[in-house]
């Protein structure tokens, strides 16, 4: 299906008027696909589809053990457990504000030093690494040590790349053999996450300072004896976090960016409801968001239009015999969600192709998991546990880059086509011009 599995899986479900529940067998591997909100909803609340089917690449790189595809029993709600309260709690996320504007600050000095010296922005670039940075230091602390340097940061794309990769083996009892180096790959880059965490956890442990310090490693290592995990998990659930915080919040804002250059008209009304908010007396908080109802009504157009897992990246796996939609589906099928389709479906959504953010200031849809036109995070036990941190993050920073500059496009147009990896990111990346306010 090559890049665009999300816009041909909607077609044929369309045209085989099957939006409801779609049935289609990979190799060996059965698999429902539900491109409507009624049996998305029981897909993805319902008790039968708790755990991930488990790709051998994310095996192979230790995310078994980690929250996304441990197995829904005690480990998993245990992993919640501590992430809900020492990584997204409410409390630490705004702990956290301070990391995030840093990071917002050289961010902007990069796009004035692109604009200098190149006289254009690749967009890209500077959010990828600040994204990076902003979850390293809320995952590792300040003292970044071994991580600095970028060697985490190339361990992530490197992983990206292996697990974005089709892989036989995942479809076809194919044994020892391995086509493409994906088990070596992961063999490889798996010994070389363990041996530069391990170590840092190791360094924290000598440190010994951990008790004051705010950052996740420093949370997990003055827990409770009783709610410890072993050094190994540690690594997975450390690992995952920079893993999955830093792709999402930075394609989900390139692809604003893109919006914010095309839609110049929108784009002012974002930057006046700014200006009358924070009275252009200093850069934008976490808590002037709340007052910005415009800005987040563009995040959620954003998020509708283009959102990050159009299949909810991680698909679902019946553990018994269930039915959905009254059809009888059998243990060990894979179900998977097009949220695509239902953000783009007509009978959903008025005018779905056209950029406006003004049908949520008309109609208030919640984009957290209950409505299920909208749910770019998921919904139900297994629904994405960032989404708070990922929301205040890309708002903070939409509403500092806008604040700054004005966007407008450069000689290359804004090329809006998608490609499906691990996320689904622009084809073309963003270049823009950014001309100070
Ligand atoms: C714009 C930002 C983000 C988007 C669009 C997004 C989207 C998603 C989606 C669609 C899922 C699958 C949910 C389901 O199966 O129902 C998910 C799961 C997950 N996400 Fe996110 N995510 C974002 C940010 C983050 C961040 C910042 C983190 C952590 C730092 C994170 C960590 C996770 C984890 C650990 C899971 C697995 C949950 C489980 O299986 O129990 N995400 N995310």
């Amino acid at each position: 299906m090559g890049c665009h599995a999300h816009q041909k899986l909607a077609s044929i479900a369309t045209s085989l008027d099957a939006k409801r529940l779609m049935a289609i067998s990979l190799g060996t591997t059965r698999l429902i696909i539900s491109s409507h909100p009624d049996t998305a909803k029981e897909i993805l609340s319902g008790s039968s589809f708790s755990y991930r089917p488990i790709k051998e690449s994310a095996r192979l790189l230790m995310f078994e053990r980690a929250i996304g595809f441990a197995p829904s029993g005690n480990y998993w709600r245990h992993l919640r457990r501590i992430a809900a309260n020492h990584m997204f709690s409410p409390r630490r996320i705004s702990c956290l504000e301070s990391i995030r504007q840093h990071v917002a600050n050289e961010m902007i000095e990069g796009v004035c030093r692109e604009m200098n010296e190149k006289g254009f922005v690749e967009v890209k670039e500077i959010l990828q690494k600040g994204s990076l940075h902003n979850v390293l230091v809320s995952v590792f602390g300040c003292d970044l040590g071994l991580i600095q340097g970028g060697e985490l940061g190339l361990m992530v794309k490197e992983g990206y790349e292996i697990i974005s990769e089709f892989n036989w083996a995942d479809y076809f009892p194919l044994g020892f053999l391995d086509f493409r180096g994906v088990k070596r790959r992961c063999h490889k880059l798996a010994t070389k996450v363990k041996d530069l965490v391990g170590r840092s956890i190791d360094e924290r442990r000598r440190n010994g300072v951990y008790e004051t310090q705010n950052d996740f490693l420093s949370l997990l290592l003055s827990l409770p004896k009783e709610e410890q995990i072993s050094d190994e998990d540690m690594v997975a659930v450390l690992w995952e976090m920079v893993f999955r915080g830093t792709d999402t919040v930075a394609i989900l804002l390139e692809w604003i960016m893109a919006r914010m250059v095309l839609h110049q008209d929108i784009q002012a009304k974002a930057r006046s409801e700014i200006d009358v908010v924070t009275g252009r007396n200093g850069p934008v908080r976490d808590s002037d968001i709340a007052k910005l109802p415009y800005l987040q009504s563009i995040v959620k157009e954003v998020l509708r239009l283009h959102p990050p897992g159009p299949l909810l990246s991680w698909a679902r796996l019946a553990t018994h015999d269930t039915h959905v939609d009254k059809h009888f589906i059998q243990a060990g099928t894979t179900a998977m969600v097009n949220m695509w389709s239902i953000t783009h479906d007509p009978s959903i959504w008025t005018d779905p192709w056209a950029f406006r953010p003004e049908r949520f200031i008309e109609e208030e849809v919640s984009i957290m998991g209950s409505d299920l036109r909208l749910a770019p995070f998921g919904s139900g036990r297994r629904v994405c546990p960032g989404k708070a941190l990922g929301l205040v993050t890309v708002h903070l920073w939409l509403a500092r880059l806008l604040q700054q500059f004005k966007w407008v496009q450069s000689v290359q147009p804004v090329d809006l086509s998608e490609c499906l990896k691990l996320s689904l990111e622009m084809k073309k990346p963003l270049i823009c011009h950014a001309l100070s306010q």
